[in-house]
């Protein structure tokens, strides 16, 4: 094993921040509103619960375990484990696709993300003061209209995410999530409370918990599964890479279901801020990407200290969404740095620059290229502008396909002896659970959905 190749944690705990951090970002604030919104609510939510834990704990304690095994990349360490196991180097793909589904996903991410760092300030100078749900619709079409300050906010994201990368893992970064991960996830409390105050709470609620399965197609379906992978980043090479710098003595199962609690409850917590106050301002929940940056400062707006809270808010919305960016470009910078001569900080730079170029077509998306559909020859696509179809296919195809490799490369193709060693919990009814789960309802369910998702466009 090249396990010397990359730093590995400095504690237990400063791993479970890093994870945590990774799976926690704006697939959890922006992305779970906007599209159980536009999928209906109810139905949407429940299909995403179901998959989160028969499908996602499951396939993040294989991914773990495949890089623990590997030490390396996720191309080493899929390479690495597939010849320990006796078979084909040709499951690299896995690694692979691991690489690809990231620098897919950032491109439309640090987009995104750049709204946050431009709702800071704009926050921070009173701009949502009393402000009504036309003027906050307003002020934020100003800001998609803009393409240089969306490429500026875009640039200064990915310089942020490249200089804590560039730095190596144990910079300041594990000390900063640390604190600020349990802050967001106090001021998401304070914005359920005001939601429930000032909000339509039961109408909220009614729309996040009532299933209407009327509004369940297939498409639906795997949208919801989808969001499973991407929320816990799998397929997406982040856990495999930092499950790599993962001592022995750690039990992945155990760190899953903190993983997978966390991140879950942050979503639901968005949720029950978000949808009580869209019914109370009147605005629709298939509000499409600018949902929480339409609601929320209108909230922020109103309720008092909310210049305070607000930007304190989009700190922490920022800060969120670069803990998990940085896991999306340590998986590139990773494997460059297995390479002979490759500097971190130089590969870093490098693959930065080349993502925030090509991320500008996510920011033309918002204005110039507004109805610029590249795949309209898809009836899938034929309204997807490039920032919607970075936005579908890096969750619905990649991450999606990535995790079924995934099951079916632990679940069958690694000898039980190393999945009982890795699993660490000897091979008692969890185990046995476990692999029932990746052998057999991983593969088969994902299978399916994408299958029927797919075709019936
Ligand atoms: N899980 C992160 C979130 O919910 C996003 C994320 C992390 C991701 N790693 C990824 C998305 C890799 C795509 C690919 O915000």
């Amino acid at each position: 094993m090249a396990g010397q190749i990359h730093e590995s944690w400095s504690s237990r705990s400063a791993f479970l921040m890093a994870a945590v951090g990774s799976a926690v970002g704006l697939g959890n604030i922006w992305r779970f509103p906007f599209i159980a919104g536009e999928n209906g609510g109810g139905a949407f939510v429940l299909v995403y619960l179901i998959c989160i834990a028969a499908v996602g704990l499951p396939v993040l304690i294989a991914e773990l375990s495949i890089g623990r095994r590997g030490g390396l990349s996720t191309i080493g360490s899929t390479r690495e484990v597939a010849i320990q196991e006796g078979r084909s180097r040709g499951w690299q793909i896995i690694g692979w696709m691991a690489i690809a589904a990231p620098i897919l996903g950032l491109l439309f991410y640090s987009t995104v993300a750049g709204w946050a760092f431009a709702y800071i300030f704009e926050t921070a100078a009173g701009v949502f003061r009393g402000i009504s749900p036309e003027g906050s619709g307003k002020v934020l079409a100003a800001l998609h209209a803009d393409p240089l300050q969306m490429a500026g906010w875009h640039f200064l994201f990915m310089a942020a995410t490249v200089v804590i990368v560039a730095k190596g893992i144990r910079g300041g970064l594990e000390k900063a999530i640390n604190w600020m991960m349990p802050l967001l996830f106090l001021l998401l409390l304070i914005l359920v409370a005001y939601a429930a105050w000032a909000g339509d709470f039961r109408r909220g609620v009614a729309f996040l918990f009532n299933p209407d399965f009327a509004r369940l197609t297939p498409q639906a379906i795997l949208i919801a599964m989808g969001q499973a992978f991407f929320t816990l980043s799998l397929g997406g090479g982040g856990m495999m890479t930092y499950g790599a710098y993962l001592p022995k003595g750690v039990s992945l199962p155990r760190t899953g279901v903190v993983i997978v609690a966390a991140d879950t409850l942050v979503a639901i917590l968005a949720g029950l801020a978000i949808f009580p106050l869209v019914f109370a301002y009147g605005l629709t929940p298939a509000g499409g990407p600018g949902l929480i940056f339409v609601t929320l400062p209108i909230a922020f707006g109103q309720m008092p200290l909310g210049t305070l809270f607000g930007t304190l808010f989009f700190i922490l919305l920022a800060v969120a969404a670069l803990t998990s960016s940085i896991s999306m470009l340590e998986p590139v910078v990773s494997y460059l740095e297995e390479h002979k001569g490759f500097k971190r900080a130089r590969m870093a730079l490098i693959s930065g620059l080349v993502i925030w170029v090509a991320g500008l077509g996510s920011v033309l998306s918002f204005n110039i290229w507004a109805e610029f559909y590249p795949l309209s020859f898809f009836p899938l696509f034929a309204k997807a502008r490039v920032f919607d179809i970075l936005n579908y296919v890096t969750a619905n195809i990649f991450m999606t396909l990535g995790s079924l490799l995934v099951a079916v490369f632990v679940g069958w193709l690694m000898s039980r002896a190393t999945s009982v060693a890795e699993f660490g919990m000897g091979d008692g009814p969890a185990y046995r659970l476990w692999r029932f789960l990746i052998r057999y309802v991983g593969p088969l369910a994902v299978g399916i959905i994408f299958i029927f998702g797919i075709t019936s466009l």
